[in-house]
């Protein structure tokens, strides 16, 4: 598959820093570990994975801005272009040697997501999007799955945890989605949640709070296989007010509605 210069770019930033994971991964126990707040982790590996990626797009793009989770914002001499930066989503998984983490890259111009990568190093999964051409996983093209009905759906969630953070009430929205739905999932890095869902692997996600870097590239992901995306209003705010609901065109209003419910159905 022929890949556009800029996705290229992206791409080899975020397998460089994908191999570099992968080798920090093999001796986790052995990484320097440190909190930023309340049960809220950051290591070696992801100032490395950071180090890594903004040198490459910085030689690659010089002048481009970003917004990495861990830098915070540098700002560029060229203010149509933002990187917007997680260098490794799902601190917490990579820590206890899950393997469910990635590099997640995505391009804003002019405020717009136009490109996004998310990488998965350890099951070299490489998934690649460029607005108006589609959606790719490796080589093969996405598409959201087509189910229709929420009782045959499985659908991604992200928990709060310590009991911090969550805009909505979750246990109520929980209950209430885990009465419609045939699976839940929390795999614990929303880049790849949202990832799955353009690849058809989950039906749809909801998680609130989040943060840009944790879902630029994902959303226009899924908008280039076929999904929809919107905040917990269904409005165009994830990144303003920080939460996410994804799906294809009727699971994702069935995911609105369903959240939306006072109380639990039984
Ligand atoms: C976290 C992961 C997790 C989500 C958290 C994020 P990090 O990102 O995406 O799935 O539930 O809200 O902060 O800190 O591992 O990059
Ligand atoms: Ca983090
Ligand atoms: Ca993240
Ligand atoms: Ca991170």
């Amino acid at each position: 598959m022929a890949r556009s210069a800029l996705l290229n770019v992206m791409v080899q930033a975020a397998m460089k820093a994908g191999r570099s994971l992968s080798r920090d991964f093999g001796e986790v126990q052995n990484l320097q570990v440190s909190l930023k707040g309340p049960a809220d982790f950051v290591s070696q590996a992801d100032r490395k994975a950071e180090d890594i990626v903004f040198a490459e797009l910085s030689r690659a793009r010089p002048g481009y801005g970003f917004l990495m989770e861990e830098r915070g914002v540098v700002a560029g001499d060229d203010d149509q272009h933002r990187w917007i930066v997680d260098p490794l989503d799902g601190t917490t998984n990579f820590l206890h040697g899950l393997p469910i983490f990635a590099v997640s890259i995505a391009l804003e111009r002019q405020g717009q997501v136009v490109a996004g990568v998310i990488y998965n190093p350890a099951m070299d999964e490489l998934y690649t999007a460029e607005r108006g051409g589609g959606a790719f996983m490796n080589d093969r093209r996405l598409r959201v799955a087509a189910r229709s009905k929420l009782s045959d759906t499985v659908i991604g969630t992200g928990m709060p945890h310590l009991g911090l953070g969550h805009h909505g009430n979750y246990l109520v929205e929980l209950r209430n989605v885990m009465g419609e739905v045939a699976g839940i999932r929390r795999l614990g890095s929303a880049s790849l949640d949202l990832a799955y869902v353009a690849a058809g692997r989950l039906d749809g996600f909801w998680e609130d709070p989040l943060s840009p870097w944790d879902i630029a590239a994902g959303m226009l992901l899924i908008r280039e296989a076929g999904g929809f995306v919107s905040d917990r209003h269904g409005e165009q705010g994830m990144f303003d007010n920080r939460s996410i609901v994804a799906g294809n065109e009727t699971i994702h209003r069935a995911l609105l509605k369903t959240l939306k419910k006072p109380v639990a159905g039984r």
